[in-house]
């Protein structure tokens, strides 16, 4: 793949937000000219790939999707599919296995499928994150608390980078193109606290005419609300945030062992939000990470369109409230700004303030011992190719 180089970035206390990235080319190993950036050589395509573990969450998806996603991502990368799926009246979870297996018998590509709800998660994490539990004392629903499960068992497999990919991805060479740009920038970078977001070009969905439309409607009211927060602490206007709600994103492990993730869909707002809070706001403090140097945030905008599962309006609507209430309840809203999102969730038929956002540490918990007792003690775990 070849990409521009980033020739302008703003800085905000520690952290480099890098304006869009575009693809030049989708596939250019070993093509370098003045500006832009590829690969230098296959072997280095193959040393991030195999580096990177791909966490694909999923939710009683269509199979057919995300057996599409699996098919896409290249065979070097391990993949991690956390399952949030039924297994009763029909156990999809389980069709998920069989999917998984049958492309390790074709590829003998790392594969681990855990189960969001599988009892033993809850005792490993219920101690060092309480709130993560449900009634039931298995881990919540939600995107956000799935996520931080993937992350966990990326350190098991001692992964250098983690991404994440949708299960509801129905183009698989946008799948593909997703995956090297991860690989793409993560290799550009010689940032230990590094990450990538993807902004798609475009996005369709197949009811009715066939319209490739620009611009999101999450990330085009939480895009705003954090830009406009930006501009009026630095007193200039910004339009740098191209992907609050990057569902698709890329980071280095150093990065994802010091993030909050957000329960939920406020999981990637949160994480920009923790960044700015821990590099920006409240620097002084030390809960930066990565200084004397940055975190650095790159965008980057995808060639393929983006098509995925339709699901409605009211669930765009509970997207934008969670998101907007990470940054709510977060110090990067001052009442100003706070008064700001009311109004924004006015528009969205929501009165009155958020209900604030779950919200988890990274746990400081041995990733391998956790994906030991999942792989070897649970029914609902199963890796191949291990
Ligand atoms: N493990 C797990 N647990 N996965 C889940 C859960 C859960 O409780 N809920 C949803 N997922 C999976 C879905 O199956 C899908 O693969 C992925 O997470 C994204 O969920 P969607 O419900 O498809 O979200 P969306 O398409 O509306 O929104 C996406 O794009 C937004 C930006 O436009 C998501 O990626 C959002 O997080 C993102 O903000
Ligand atoms: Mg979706």
């Amino acid at each position: 793949m070849q990409i521009n180089y980033p020739s302008r970035f703003e800085v905000y206390g520690a952290v480099k937000f890098y304006e869009l990235i575009r693809v030049y080319s989708l596939f250019a190993v070993g093509y370098q000219r003045s500006g832009f950036y590829s690969l230098p050589t296959f072997r280095d395509l193959e040393d991030i790939a195999s580096t990177t573990a791909i966490v694909i969450p999923v939710r009683d998806e269509d199979l057919f999707a995300l057996e599409g996603v699996l098919r896409a991502i290249p065979i070097y990368s391990p993949v991690i599919i956390v399952s949030a799926s039924s297994r009763s009246p029909i156990n999809i979870h389980n069709m998920e296995i069989d999917i998984a297996r049958s492309i390790y018998k074709t590829t003998g590509r790392t594969i681990v499928v855990i189960h969001q709800k599988d009892p033993l998660l809850g005792e490993i994490l219920g101690e060092s994150i309480p709130d993560i539990l449900d009634n039931d004392n298995t881990v919540r629903y939600g995107k956000g608390e799935g996520l931080l499960l993937g992350i966990l068992v990326a350190d098991g497999l001692r992964a250098s980078n983690i991404g994440f990919i949708d299960a509801d991805n129905y183009v698989p060479g946008a799948v593909l193109e997703y995956t090297m740009i991860y690989y793409t920038v993560l290799g550009m970078s010689e940032t230990r606290y590094k990450m990538v977001r993807i902004a798609w070009g475009y996005k369709a969905w197949g009811i009715g005419e066939f319209y490739l439309r620009r611009l999101g409607r999450a990330s085009g009211i939480v895009n705003t609300v954090l830009n406009k927060i930006l501009s009026s602490r630095r007193n200039i206007e910004t339009d740098i945030v191209k992907t609050s709600n990057s569902g698709e994103h890329a980071m280095s492990m150093d990065l994802a062992r010091e993030l909050v993730y957000g329960g939920g869909y406020s999981v990637e707002t949160q994480e920009l939000v923790t960044i700015l809070e821990n590099c920006y706001i409240d620097i002084s403090e030390g809960n930066c990470p990565s200084l004397p140097e940055n975190i650095e945030i790159y965008q980057v905008e995808t060639r393929n369109p983006h098509v995925h599962a339709e699901k409605g309006e009211k669930h765009i609507a509970n997207m934008v409230v969670d998101s907007l209430s990470a940054i709510y309840y977060s110090k990067l809203a001052n009442d100003r700004n706070k008064e700001l999102i009311v109004n924004a969730l006015r528009e969205l038929g929501y009165e009155g303030e958020p209900t604030p956002p779950r919200r988890y540490r990274y746990p400081r918990l041995h990733g391998k011992k956790i994906l030991d007792t999942l792989i070897g003690e649970s029914k609902l775990s199963v890796s191949f190719g291990l």
